[in-house]
């Protein structure tokens, strides 16, 4: 199975795509998180793509195909995988199905979240998540279960990402409506694209997105 979570900051691809991963057993690809390895170790994608995370930008589409061409390759990505965060440009779109074609693969489905602007800026506000595992956490919406600890694997280290503020947000909304959203009549054309609204509970949004990926599964 091989899906796109699409979706403003915040609409929950992260979660969603977590759970998806675990559901059934395929790779979460998650380009944001790619990106912050590459900048907490140092490397050389990392250096160039820092100050362009941190301000809200777009990395260039060249630098997250060749991230994304490697990831793909590898064995974990076996049984499929759900792309969380890419791609979010027509280029990153084509270069995507260029990549699949040559491995004589497909997208089965491209889910987009819907949630409304001002509840995004109230998630991302809150979130955090542990430093250990990765878990995602929101000071509101989904808490530990025991203060301080981390559900998973018992870490009491957390983080908040360095883009989770009020600027920053507003300005990764301007780019996903201005270079994001045109992503979405590119896969309505191929008629693999679903919406489902992002504003229910986490387990409503994620009942919803089974009900898609069994009836893509069915085609
Ligand atoms: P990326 O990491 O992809 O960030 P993003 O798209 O801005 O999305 P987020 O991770 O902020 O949100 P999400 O939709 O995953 O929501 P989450 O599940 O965490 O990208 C970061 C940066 O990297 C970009 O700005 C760019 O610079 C660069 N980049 C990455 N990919 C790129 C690409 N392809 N091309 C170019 N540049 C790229 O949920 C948010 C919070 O809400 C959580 O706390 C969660 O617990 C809570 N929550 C989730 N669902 C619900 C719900 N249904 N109800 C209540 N709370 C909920």
């Amino acid at each position: 199975m091989r899906l796109i979570l699409s979706g403003p900051p915040g609409c929950g691809k992260g979660t969603q795509a977590q759970i998806l991963s675990h559901n059934f057993q395929i790779a979460h690809l998650s380009t944001g998180d790619m990106l912050r390895e590459a900048v907490s170790i140092g490397s050389k994608i990392g250096l160039e793509a820092k100050k362009t995370m941190e301000r809200g930008g777009l990395v260039p589409d060249a630098v997250v195909i060749s991230i994304i061409s490697e990831r793909i390759e590898r064995q974990d990505c076996d049984l499929g995988f759900v792309l969380d965060g890419f791609p979010r440009t027509l280029p990153q779109a084509e270069a995507l199905d260029k990549l699949l074609v040559g491995k004589n693969l497909a997208i089965h489905s491209v889910i987009e979240i819907r949630v409304k602007d001002e509840l995004l800026i109230e998630r991302i506000s809150g979130r955090f998540s542990c430093s250990q595992c990765g878990e995602g956490y929101h000071d509101r919406f989904k808490q530990v279960k025991r203060a301080g600890v981390c559900d998973f694997c018992g870490s009491t280290e957390f983080s908040r990402r360095k883009d989770d503020n009020e600027r920053t947000i507003r300005e990764r909304l301007g780019n996903y409506y201005a270079q994001t959203s045109p992503v979405l009549p590119y896969y309505e054309s191929k008629n693999l694209l679903s919406s489902v609204d992002g504003m229910a509970k986490i387990d409503d949004v994620t009942l919803a997105i089974d009900r898609v990926v069994n009836n893509a599964r069915k085609d």
